[in-house]
């Protein structure tokens, strides 16, 4: 179960503090509000410059639409206290109120936070949509309500609805930027922030110069635009929006007083030229502090990103970042494969590779770079003072802070070389022992083969011959017992001859040497038809072929292996072997209508049989396939050169 919120006694945080802020706005609204009805000219309760109107727009952003009444209260309360009736004061309040609201709802569209006019279309959006939309509503509400309660006259009418309007644009212009500009914090400064001093002496000197132009040479008032526009370059939105200010009192107050170049026309037509003067004055000055902001923020963007270069580049555990300019100058080195590589990441940084490096590693280095500022992207394997890095050079998209156009990322890669040769070269040297193997095999099989047969096969004919001489010793003296024995043990001599045979042949059949391959192929698969019941069908070269003892071995133990193979795992009924010469390769094949070799067994055969047969055809240049044909069964195919010079023929 929960336990029930502890109910409020109090006011809740938050009431309290709208309530008071609510307060706050309506104090600063008044006050500033009383100041500005001084200026009024035209009619008592429409001043040539409306602050109040800047005040509203920025709360109502700022802090939320929950301050409207904190605006209503006070614009009420103005209106009253200078004569107007209860009922108009309340027009005009709703009027003032619904102005900041909806210029609050039109800017916030554009705006990306609350924190005023950051970018240049935050300016524009502030003053078109803040500036001239909504205060047209509270103009027009205002002067109708005036209209309505016969506090003015049709006559009048629209001068007052228009200086309602650029006082209350002014006001938005003028007020509210400066606002927002000192309550939250400047964007990323310059290099050379200004300094205290100079931020006095500019505004000083811009009150004085405003002053003396308005009194004295009203013609060459437009001078403090670009003195406006310097300060605003120089010291960013909080300098512009108070730069503005305060040529808008000085300029107000020197009118008023009957001094400038907006004094030779109607009252009317003079304000409205003055509040124009000073509208384009704020835009002006706000746009040039936005967009040195903007290019300040995006400058600063760029400084982190070359920031995060160098944080990426420390941690590659052996390798450096490099970028570099349109010269080839190095404008950021980072990572430990700097000071590996013997340099110091200081004395490298704005040096040109030239001066750098000797003239060949220059070089070297050089080309690849230049393509990458051509927009390639090279990789490329760069060897200094015994260690080989793997370079890639890539352009760099947009600009840089320091005019960096390219990147090049070296990792050191010398161990991983050295691993790579050590797995070649003992590869390479399994190979050889394996090779070796087959050939002592094969030389072993023939040696005993020679053996068992001059040996073992002399000594079974001398007794064979002895026994013959018993047989017919004991046929004259008409032994019968004596006869059957002999006879008995020349039958088992026979049959060991035959043995002897048998083995001789499988071990290394005599054909092999002495007719070639083609021949002891044909005697295998004879004597292989006959021991198993299946059918082989033989399609082989008629003429005898003119082989080495290595692929002719090779050759006869494919077809012997394959064949056993047919034997052992196919269950097959036939099985075919063809040979083809074309173009000094050889073609062997072997197909079989069994059930066909394994999937595994296909892919990654570990058994001896299939990887003799591989070894064999690479000893001579050639290759071992397997498969299974659409037909069913299981096809060996081999291709190798004819002559052992055939592909290392240098030429003569
Ligand atoms: N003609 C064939 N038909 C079916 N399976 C075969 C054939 N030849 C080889 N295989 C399969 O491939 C495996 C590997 O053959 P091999 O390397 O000669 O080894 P072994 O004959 O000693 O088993 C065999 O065990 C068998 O499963
Ligand atoms: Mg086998």
């Amino acid at each position: 179960m929960h336990s029930a919120p502890p109910r409020a006694h109090r006011f809740p945080e938050w009431l309290l503090r709208d309530v008071a802020l609510n307060v706050a706005v309506a104090a600063a609204y008044l006050v500033v509000g009383h100041a500005s009805l001084a200026a009024a000219t035209e009619h008592r309760a429409v001043s040539s410059l409306w602050p109040p109107s800047g005040i509203a727009l920025f709360a109502i952003i700022r802090f939320g639409p929950r301050l409207w009444p904190g605006v209503a209260l006070a614009a009420y309360l103005l209106n009253s206290s200078v004569g107007i009736p209860a009922i108009g004061s309340l027009m005009i309040a709703a009027g003032d109120t619904l102005e900041a609201l909806i210029g609050a709802r039109l800017v916030q569209r554009v705006w990306e936070s609350r924190e005023g006019p950051k970018r240049l279309r935050d300016v524009v959006a502030l003053a078109v949509l803040a500036g001239g939309l909504s205060t047209a509503v509270a103009a027009t509400i205002g002067v109708g309500t005036l209209l309505i309660t016969h506090a003015t006259t049709m006559a009048t009418a629209a001068s007052l609805w228009l200086v309602w309007w650029t006082g209350d644009a002014v006001g938005v212009l003028v007020v509210s930027p400066m606002l927002f500009a000192w309550s939250h914090p400047e964007a990323p400064r310059a290099a050379h922030p200004p300094r205290r001093l100079e931020v006095v002496l500019a505004l000083i000197g811009l009150v004085v110069i405003t002053d003396v132009l308005f009194a004295r040479w009203g013609m060459l008032s437009f001078a403090v635009f670009p003195l406006v526009g310097w300060i605003a370059l120089r010291l960013g939105m909080r300098g512009a929006s108070t730069a503005v200010l305060v040529v808008t009192l000085v300029a107000s107050l020197r009118t008023l007083a009957g001094y400038g170049p907006f004094t030779t026309l109607s009252p009317t037509a003079n304000l409205f030229a003055l509040q124009l003067f000073l509208a384009l004055l704020a835009i002006k000055g706000l746009s040039f502090a936005a967009l040195q902001d903007e290019a300040r923020l995006s400058e600063a963007s760029l400084r982190r990103s070359e920031e995060r270069y160098r944080t990426l580049a420390q941690h590659l555990p052996n390798g450096c970042v490099v970028l570099f300019d349109d010269a080839l100058r190095l404008v950021l080195v980072e990572g430990p494969a700097v000071a590996a590589a013997g340099f110091v990441k200081e004395e490298v940084e704005g040096r040109t590779l030239d001066e750098i490096f000797q003239p060949a590693h220059a070089a070297v280095l050089s080309r690849p770079f230049r393509d990458a500022l051509r927009g390639h992207d090279v990789e490329f394997e760069f060897d200094y003072h015994g260690a080989s890095y793997l370079v890639r050079a890539l352009p760099l998209a947009g600009q840089t802070a320091s005019g960096a156009a390219g990147m090049a990322l070296a990792l050191d890669v010398t161990e991983r070389d050295a691993a790579q040769r050590e797995v070649a070269e003992s590869r390479a040297r399994l190979q050889r022992l394996s090779r070796l193997l087959l050939t002592a095999q094969e030389d072993e099989r023939r040696r005993m083969a020679r053996e068992v047969h001059d040996e073992l096969g002399q000594a079974l004919t001398a007794v064979k011959i002895g026994l013959s001489a018993s047989l017919q010793r004991a046929q004259r003296r008409g032994s019968l017992d004596s006869e059957r024995h002999v006879r008995t043990a020349a039958a088992t001599v026979d049959q060991a001859i035959e043995s002897v045979q048998r083995i001789v042949l499988a071990l290394r059949p005599g054909v092999l040497d002495n007719l070639g391959p083609i021949a002891a192929i044909e005697h295998a698969a004879q004597q292989f038809g006959e021991r198993s019941g299946i059918t082989v069908s033989l399609d082989l070269p008629p003429e005898p072929l003119l082989l080495d003892t290595e692929r002719a071995t090779a050759l006869y133990r494919t077809v012997q292996e394959s064949l056993t193979n047919v034997l052992r795992h196919a269950n097959a009924r036939t099985v075919s072997v063809t040979l083809r010469l074309d173009d000094d390769e050889l073609h062997l094949r072997v197909v079989d209508d069994g059930r066909g070799i394994g999937d595994d067994q296909l892919r990654n055969p570990r058994s001896m049989g299939i990887l003799g047969m591989r070894e064999r055809a690479a000893a001579c240049g050639g290759w071992l396939t397997l498969s299974r044909p659409a037909g069913g069964g299981t096809m060996v195919t081999m291709t190798m050169p004819l002559h052992p010079a055939a592909r290392s023929l240098e030429p003569a």
